[in-house]
């Protein structure tokens, strides 16, 4: 029996990886942590001790051998051994490599990921003469296809038989073996196209060991799910390992613990002429009715509607003071919200005063995030008067103002009490503005419910409709309660409101605001269509539908020439969802839902496949991935 390291290593990287899906990608070069899974794989190998990897090509095999060929820094000799006959199937491409191997390798499978430590210990394993050495996963369970994946019966630490098939079985092949070249000689015996044809001739010979992966976790690459289930894993590896505390002798010590919180109520009240008319809706709860309340609002919406809403409230009795912010992103800045603050706190508000935000969704967010923080919280009564406010920035917990690198930086989550929706002040909108606010609702047909995707793709479109506009707000106004009652803080299915956001809050910052948030949202979810179709998670029909109503409803679905995708990577790094490990997105795997992998919604996303996406969203690129 040998046990020094094993030296030499065979990676078979022929195939195609159809359920991958990847347009323009062939699987091995798909990347986990930034690196293709096939380079990755080769360095791993080299630092386990590997010197010369053969390494067999076949579907497109030029980017393949390129890739390969152009590192001097993979820490290996790598003979490229070209396979023409790659769609016979993997037992054909280890084949390919007879006569390359003289002594005992490592055959490592392109698109599986392991750790380095269990790499390490394949390299250092005894194979006796003749023989081959598996690595097996003797908890089935943790696999996630366990239908299509390799099983081994096992009678100690011997492989007695493997198949795709096979039942019963104790284990799922794991990928890695420590070979010797009589493995050829069983490929040519078994004669069938699988690996595990020539592995079973010699498990039947008694000449096949197993060693478990332990704890230890490894990807099989097969599919989109599989690709971000790896990435997922390798970056919770990742920071589980940045840091080494120091552990030494631990004083006594005594934990105490205190859990708080109340579910908070929110009654959201749609109803035509409230704006106008607020008496017998009882804005303001009975416990504040004489306490000084603040109406915030902005300029053009106190012009419009100011006077008389105030006025009918104070001709109600209450004591109501109304202060007026700049317009637009301009009442969202840090001066703004402290200008604000100086004057309701100089106005002598009370412990049970009232903030009431009337206007757009930027008066809607500076008035939360002041309510929120005014002596630590104070109600928060919303009266929304845009469609983007309705539908979506009134019916939320997240109060916010922007930061100079980026919107929303500064913010907090804060339930409103109540919000009232008067759909008649949507008619003093223009129609850009209509057509902004209606991003968000398309968001939440694309992103939550088909059916109403699909009405929205064949009702005649009339912006300026008012029956149009209330069934819209009303739509969304149901969706977005499911999703505050269920996930408030978007850390699971709530990602759906971060649908298009990734992009575009950094599209909408970096046209300086010359884009509207809408306009931005709309540029975001076709740049988030185009990362899932290249992520293989869904279709080309994903992306198609996105385009037939982007442009339906007038929305744009194009990048501008201005803002270069080197920027808008760096923007998103300052996005408040941003992690060091990377760039992660909401994404749909088809019309009307999120895709989730394993419960997780926040999908990570290489930034190769982002840059690809960004390039795709250019005015005259080509629409289809697939010309
Ligand atoms: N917290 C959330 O969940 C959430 C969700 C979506 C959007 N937002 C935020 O909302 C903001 C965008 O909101 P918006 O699109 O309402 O823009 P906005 O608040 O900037 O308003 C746009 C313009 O419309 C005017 N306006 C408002 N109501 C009007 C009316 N009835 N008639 C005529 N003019 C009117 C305003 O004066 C303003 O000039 C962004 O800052 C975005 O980040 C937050």
């Amino acid at each position: 029996m040998a046990s020094t390291t094993i030296r030499e290593a065979l990676v078979p990287a022929a195939g195609r990886g159809a359920r991958l899906d990847r347009p323009g990608t062939p699987k091995p070069l798909v990347t986990l942590g930034g690196v293709p899974l096939l380079l990755r794989n080769l360095r791993q190998l080299a630092r386990a001790g590997v010197e010369r990897a053969v390494v067999v090509v076949g579907y497109e095999a030029d980017s393949v051998r390129c890739a390969v060929a152009c590192r001097r820094d993979l820490g290996l000799v790598v003979e490229v051994v070209e396979h023409p006959g790659w769609a016979a199937g993997l037992a054909s491409s280890v084949r390919a490599a007879r006569g390359l191997l003289q002594g005992r390798f490592l055959l490592a499978m392109a698109d599986h990921a392991w750790d380095d430590a269990t790499v390490r210990r394949m390299a250092a394993v005894e194979v006796e003469a003749g023989g081959i050495v598996g690595l097996v996963d003797a908890e089935p369970r943790r696999v996630r296809d366990r239908a299509s994946a390799v099983r081994v019966r096992l009678d100690g630490d011997r492989i007695v038989a493997i198949g795709r098939g096979l039942t019963p079985y104790h284990a799922i092949d794991a990928g890695l073996f420590a070979a010797t070249p009589e493995l050829f000689e069983a490929l040519a015996v078994a004669d069938g196209g699988e690996l595990s044809d020539g592995v079973r001739v010699l498990a039947e010979g008694g000449r096949c060991a197993a060693v478990r992966v332990g704890e230890a976790l490894w990807d099989d690459v097969d599919t989109p799910a599989d690709l971000v289930q790896a990435e997922l894993r390798l970056r919770r590896r990742r920071r589980g390992a940045a840091v080494s505390p120091e552990v030494g002798p631990r004083p006594p010590a005594t934990t105490y613990r205190f859990t708080t919180g109340a579910p908070a109520r929110t009654d959201v009240v749609v109803a035509r002429g409230i704006v106008r008319g607020p008496a017998p809706f009882r804005m303001i709860c009975a416990d504040s009715a004489s306490s000084p309340v603040f109406v915030v609002t902005d300029g053009t919406v106190d012009r419009l509607y100011g006077e008389r809403f105030v006025g009918r409230l104070r001709a109600q009795g209450y004591d109501v003071r109304r202060v007026v912010v700049a317009d637009g992103e301009g009442a969202k800045t840090l001066a703004s919200y402290g200008y604000l603050m100086e004057q309701i706190v100089s106005a002598g508000p009370d412990a049970l005063s009232v903030v009431v935000s009337l206007g757009g969704g930027a008066v809607c967010n500076v008035s939360g995030f002041l309510a929120s923080t005014l002596f630590r919280g104070v109600t928060l009564v919303h009266v929304p008067t845009t469609l983007m406010a309705q539908c979506d920035a009134a019916i939320s917990h997240k109060q916010a103002i922007n930061g100079a690198r980026g919107k929303n930086l500064v913010g907090s989550y804060y339930a409103p009490q109540a919000v009232f929706v008067d759909v008649q002040v949507l008619q003093s909108l223009d129609d850009r503005q209509l057509r902004d606010g209606l991003a968000e609702a398309l968001k939440h047909a694309l992103a939550q419910d088909r059916a109403y995707l699909r009405s929205l793709l064949e009702r005649p479109v009339d912006l300026r409709d008012p029956d149009f506009l209330e069934w819209v707000v009303r739509r969304n106004v149901e969706l977005k309660c499911q999703l505050m009652q269920r996930d408030p803080k978007e850390l699971g299915e709530g990602m759906v409101l971060q649908y298009g956001h990734t992009v575009g809050h950094a599209v909408e910052h970096l046209s300086g605001y010359g884009l509207t948030h809408g306009e931005a949202v709309a540029i975001g979810m076709m740049a988030a269509a185009r990362t899932a179709r290249l992520m293989g998670a869904c279709g080309e029909e994903l992306v198609d539908v996105h385009t037939r109503l982007l442009e339906r409803y007038g929305l744009p679905t194009a990048i501008p020439d201005g803002i270069g995708a080197d920027a808008i990577v760096d923007t998103i790094r300052s996005d408040k969802r941003y992690l060091v490990e990377g760039v992660r997105m909401a994404l749909l795997d088809r019309p009307g839902r999120l895709w989730s992998v394993d419960g997780e919604h926040a999908i990570p996303v290489p930034d190769d496949v982002l840059a690809r996406a960004l390039a795709g969203c250019r005015a005259g690129s080509a629409r289809s991935l697939r010309s």
